[in-house]
């Protein structure tokens, strides 16, 4: 009793460790780029693993960029240093949302392929009713495949350059009559023979 019960807890710790070996969370980087500023490095925002399958994701890190007064605006997204491109869509938003008393929610927009292909952030005021969880916050969603058109079959130019028609199906008739004849006078000429 007591060891198949041991079985049942081993097999299922298993089965959990290869689910979660198989759907591989995912990992990115979202940084922010202050603009109309003087500086305008690059800086890492936040680390982000989430996953691709289930939508789940947390923020591994976070740094809150300095903010010095008066600061305009700033880019996020995901910025690929070796490239030194933006390699998703970004969002601009004021500094402002990374002062104090605000909460930047980051959501990462999935393409097909469980790739960030966006990334955009706003800021949610935190009041006294939000005591608990205020730090930064991150949300996943997933772009719907696009509809594929429906096309329809090529057109197919003859040699000449004009539409080929396609030969219209033979009824059976017209394909086996010569045979059907062959046959009858077969029959008919035997039958001659016989009498
Ligand atoms: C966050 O940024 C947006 C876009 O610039 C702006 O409209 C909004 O007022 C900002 N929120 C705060 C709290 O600064």
């Amino acid at each position: 009793m007591r060891l198949s019960a041991l079985l049942v807890l081993c097999t299922s710790a298993i089965v959990a460790h290869g689910q979660s070996d198989t759907d591989h969370p995912s990992s990115t980087v979202v940084s922010i780029q202050p603009i109309e500023a003087s500086t305008s490095s690059i800086d890492s925002l936040a680390q982000i693993q989430y996953d691709p399958t289930t939508l789940e994701a947390v923020i591994a890190s976070y740094d809150a960029p300095d903010v010095a007064p008066g600061a305009g605006l700033a880019r996020v997204g995901i910025y690929d240093k070796a490239a030194n491109a933006w390699a998703s869509s970004t969002s601009i938003l004021s500094l402002e949302n990374f002062t104090k008393g605000y909460a930047p929610v980051i959501t990462l927009s999935l393409g097909p392929d469980g790739n960030v292909i966006g990334v955009s952030c706003k800021s949610e005021k935190i009041d006294a009713g939000h005591t608990r969880d205020f730090g930064p916050k991150v949300t996943v969603r997933r772009t719907a495949g696009g509809k594929k058109p429906n096309l329809n079959r090529p057109i197919a130019l003859s040699k000449e350059g004009k539409v080929e028609e396609e030969e219209p199906e033979k009824t059976f008739l017209q394909k086996y009559w010569m045979f059907g004849m062959g046959i009858l006078l077969v029959l008919v000429l035997s039958g001659g023979g016989d009498k």
